[in-house]
């Protein structure tokens, strides 16, 4: 497989859109909240968008949509609903999409959202996740139940850790700091905290952030960690019921 490029663009307050290209210059554009800084950086690397791809209905994802059809008139458009403005391709769950730059396995993640859906490239190893699993964190459960955005965090952390996450916002620091207030033993997050202090003073972004990592520090991912196993005796609670502690606590945060 050629190798594949992945600019990782500022969107908003917070928000971000990713940019993959290969060496032709054909590109796929994964959340477009606005089109202006990503027409600027497509154009100044002449660059060709062929596809956009889009996680979920929020407008802090698709918004950008039409500034890039000006642009691209050909551009195809891929989502979870037909009720997402100018969808070509509406994806389900096990779909495969292939584009000149990539393929992609779709997989259904209901609770953030009801028609949420995320991209794996299994080859590449690399995971566009939009608003379900965010660094430390996840989405919060506005359309689904808290059972379905617990299954459809279990279907990530079900993935092999060597995985490279892309996710929807830059929410990090808060959600870090959230479980450092959760957890009786912060010590077990100075570790995480000095690396996340370092990604952020580098390129003041803390993404892309590994799976294997996840696994080990977020307790919305994964209950069965170390941490998990502790604050689970700490609060008398199993798998599902510190998923659900959790997503209420941080929800008033
Ligand atoms: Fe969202």
């Amino acid at each position: 497989m050629s190798s594949i490029n992945i600019k990782t663009i500022n969107q908003l307050k917070d928000n971000y859109s990713y940019l993959l290209y290969n060496h032709s210059g054909d590109a796929s554009v994964i959340d477009p909240a606005e089109s202006f800084p990503i027409i600027e950086y497509v154009k100044k690397n002449s660059l060709k968008i062929k596809d956009i791809f889009i996680t979920h209905h929020h407008k802090d994802h698709t918004n950008g949509i039409e500034g890039i059809i000006k642009n691209f008139p050909e551009v195809n458009i891929h989502s979870p609903s037909s009720r997402i403005k100018n969808t070509r391709f509406v994806l389900n769950n096990n779909d495969e999409v292939e584009t000149q730059i990539n393929s992609f396995k779709i997989i259904s993640t209901p609770g953030h959202t009801l028609d949420h859906i995320i991209y794996l490239d299994i080859n590449n190893k690399i995971l566009f996740c939009g608003d379900t699993l965010f660094r430390l964190g996840c989405g919060r459960v506005f359309e689904g139940t808290i059972s379905e955005m617990h299954s459809s965090l279990q279907r990530i952390n079900e993935i092999e850790d060597d995985l490279v996450i892309y996710c929807g916002h830059e929410y990090t620091l808060t959600n870090l700091n959230f479980l450092e207030n959760v957890i009786s033993e912060k010590r077990l997050y100075s570790h995480i905290r000095r690396k996340i202090q370092n990604d952020l003073s580098i390129s003041g972004k803390s993404v892309p952030f590994n799976l294997a990592e996840e696994k080990l520090y977020n307790l919305f991912l994964n209950q069965e960690s170390e941490i998990g196993a502790l604050i689970k005796k700490e609060l008398k609670l199993e798998n599902f019921g510190l998923f659900k502690y959790l997503r209420d606590k941080k929800d008033s945060f």
